[in-house]
């Protein structure tokens, strides 16, 4: 029963979707266990590339199946537009996709909410799908779950609920009878597609684990901007460190195997909030453009900064990381000497470790060791010994800085384009360095 949970080790966009594509072909089951539709994985496979936001990304291999776990806000608007985007291309979804009945649902207030905090620039740069709001609404216990949105009537009465509790707020966007009706305008189509997917998870992948099956549960966002040990308040509602796919998934602790953090060979970061290796300028500019550092759900330029040390060793304490896999290396080609970040200066004093306090995030200056740059077409190649000594180096250097081995080296976006150091070791012993 290996379980794998694959984790963002650092801001979100670290290229999840591709690894856990990449390993969903030796996987039966693949689970998401927090975010929403915030998240933006791209995946490409067969030439042909997907933008994945709420299904988790082993919908793209044929035998794999699928659950959206409980810790999963859903929007049933966004489920949908995913679901006929994939079957108009020829995914097959039915049968292999499962809803938890205990999801919380995003609903048109959410979004208001969302929308509005976030308007004239004033908020913390969310991706207004309403992920907030939703979590917030479930945590004072006036949310609604999939179970409840299947039922119109209680759906009716749990949204007249929330809404009175939100009617201050919700009275700057509109009356708080058209908010209502929003949510039951195009409704009962909405409930048919729900209630195609919707299903008692738990039990479900319970018996798979027990049936020896290999699951992969994977995480949206990234490390730092978890709700309890990110840079909190610029971070997500939710908990992608690799504690959070035991709630978000419904399983112990004890099932898991193994646990990979995905980051890339330097670091970005959407929306505001600390982040202390950022670069200033034209190279940032050059590495945006080369590596096409983009949001695939807001299409916003994404921020560029160096490896970061200090925040990758909180990222791999924070889950128990048994293993790194390097994305976007390629990208680095050609750039010049490449920085990493070893430790903080912050009043006169040298820090080892990502510091908690607002002030001191926002105030740490990074100290930096260089290392050679590398060049080529970094795309073509297959393993680690044909890369650039350079490029080598540096992976060497990431895994010794971090005391976490890199398993996986990812080079470009196709699936060819991966170099896999020790496929056996990643889904479950302890690897050493
Ligand atoms: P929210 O998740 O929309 O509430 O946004 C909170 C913060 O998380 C913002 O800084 C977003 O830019 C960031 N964020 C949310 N989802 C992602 C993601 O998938 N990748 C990168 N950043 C994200």
């Amino acid at each position: 029963m290996p379980a794998l949970v694959v984790v963002g080790a650092q801001w979100g966009d670290e290229g999840k979707g591709k690894i856990v594509h990449f390993l969903g072909e030796g996987a039966d089951w693949v689970v998401r266990y927090q975010g929403g539709d915030n998240a933006g994985h791209t995946v490409v496979f067969d030439g042909q590339s997907y933008a994945l936001h709420l299904l988790p990304s082993g919908i793209l291999q044929p035998g794999v199946k699928n659950i959206i776990g409980s810790g999963v806000v859903v929007n049933p608007s966004a489920l949908a537009e995913e679901v006929a985007a994939l079957e108009s291309r020829g995914v097959r979804v039915r049968g292999r996709l499962f809803l938890s009945l205990a999801a919380h649902v995003i609903l048109p207030y959410h979004i208001h909410l969302d929308v509005l905090r976030e308007a004239g620039g004033r908020g913390l740069g969310t991706t207004k799908k309403g992920i907030g709001p939703c979590y917030e609404d479930k945590v004072a216990r006036i949310g609604v779950r999939v179970a409840d949105y299947l039922d119109r009537a209680a759906l009716r009465s749990l949204v007249r609920q929330a809404l009175a509790v939100r009617a201050a707020e919700l009275a700057k966007v509109k009356p708080l009878q058209a908010i209502e009706a929003e949510v039951f305008d195009g409704y009962e189509e909405r409930r048919r597609l729900l209630a195609r997917f919707a299903a008692d998870t738990g039990p479900l992948l319970d018996r798979a684990l027990r049936a020896g099956k290999r699951v992969l549960l994977e995480s949206a966002q990234g490390s730092m901007l978890d709700l309890d040990h990110g840079t909190y308040p610029f971070v997500t509602s939710s908990n992608p460190v690799a504690g959070g796919a035991c709630v978000g998934a419904g399983v112990g602790p004890t099932v898991i195997t193994g646990v990979m953090g995905v980051t890339k060979a330097y670091t970005t970061r959407v929306g505001r909030g600390p982040f202390p290796t950022e670069i200033p300028g034209a190279l940032a500019g050059r590495i945006r453009e080369i590596g096409k550092e983009y949001g695939v759900t807001t299409g916003r330029a994404r921020r560029i900064g160096w490896l970061d040390v200090p925040q990758l060793r909180a990222a791999a304490r924070m889950s128990g990381l048994t293993c790194l896999a390097m994305t976007k290396l390629d990208t680095l080609s050609g750039v010049g000497p490449i920085k990493i970040c070893v430790g903080y200066r912050l009043d006169g004093r040298l820090l080892r470790d990502f510091p908690v306090s607002r002030r001191a995030q926002r105030e740490v200056r990074p100290v930096y060791r260089s290392f050679p740059g590398f060049s080529g077409d970094l795309g073509r190649v297959r393993s680690l010994s044909d890369l650039p000594r350079a490029a080598r180096e540096y992976v060497f250097s990431v895994e010794r800085l971090l005391g976490v081995p890199v398993a996986v080296v990812s080079v470009g976006q196709s699936r060819e384009q991966t170099i896999v150091r020790d496929a056996a070791g990643i889904w479950g012993r302890r690897h050493s360095i």
